[in-house]
């Protein structure tokens, strides 16, 4: 079975009876306090969905991360945040890096790690259930960051709380690589549409945004690949 992402109008709705939560993306777009952790429907949308396969577990590691590590951008160790079914962090470990992926739902931590458990890498990987926005919790630091596909599920004023917990776990000089959907997509599919000034306002001070460029998420939609934004940010 394939999961989808929310028409927009779904996700624009609150009221509608399709935001029912076990059935709805549009769980990406609530309305929570910042410093409140992910709301449970908002992860009872995922847990659902990874019952299946969500059409942006594409069962390989995302073009623009492989291209990244190609380029020589990533550091180890490596933070992995919303890691899914673990693709990015196994690919990654397979490099050589050390890798731990999180992600806030249980379904998708279990797959990643039954993958990990049949999968040789040459460097290190581990999956671990955690929130995003409690990364600082963690208690360790990472020189890199990647985020193939969460921004774009975070309500907007989530987003300055997910910045300060991605600056407390990264080490001075560490980047952030963000991919998520952007405002390039027609609108009516897919999670909500990122503008290079939504990124630019979640990563004010502390930060130092290096680049947004244009790239693509792939997906299991009929067309394929979609726009996305990928930023690269450093932590000061
Ligand atoms: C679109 S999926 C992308 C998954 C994976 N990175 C990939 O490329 O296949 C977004 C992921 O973010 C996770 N997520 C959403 N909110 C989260 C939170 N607050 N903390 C951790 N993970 C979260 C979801 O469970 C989901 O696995």
């Amino acid at each position: 079975m394939l999961h989808g992402f929310p028409t927009a109008a779904m996700v624009a709705d609150t009221n509608s009876p399709h935001n029912d939560p076990g059935t709805r993306a549009g769980a990406c777009r609530h309305r929570t306090p910042a410093t409140e952790p992910a709301p449970a429907n908002q992860m009872q949308f995922f847990d659902h969905a990874y019952e299946g396969t969500p059409t942006w577990d594409i069962g390989r590691p995302q073009g623009a991360i492989a291209r990244l590590a190609s380029s020589g951008a990533i550091a180890g160790p490596i933070l992995d945040v919303g890691c899914g079914t673990g693709e990015n962090s196994l690919y990654l470990a397979s490099l050589g890096y050390e890798v731990l992926g999180v992600d806030l739902a249980r379904a998708a931590i279990e797959k990643a790690g039954a993958k990990a458990a049949q999968r040789t890498v040459s460097g290190r990987v581990d999956f671990r259930l955690w929130d995003a926005l409690r990364l600082d919790e963690l208690g360790a630091t990472y020189r890199t960051a990647i985020d193939s596909g969460l921004f774009h599920c975070l309500a907007p004023e989530q987003r300055a709380a997910y910045a300060a917990s991605l600056h407390a776990v990264l080490s001075p000089g560490g980047r952030v690589f963000i991919l998520c959907w952007s405002a390039r997509n027609p609108f009516g599919l897919g999670p909500e549409r990122i503008r290079k000034l939504d990124i630019r306002g979640s990563f004010r001070s502390g930060w130092s945004i290096e680049a947004i460029d244009e790239d693509s998420l792939e997906t299991l939609l009929p067309a394929g690949a979609v726009h996305a934004w990928l930023a690269r940010i450093r932590r000061i």
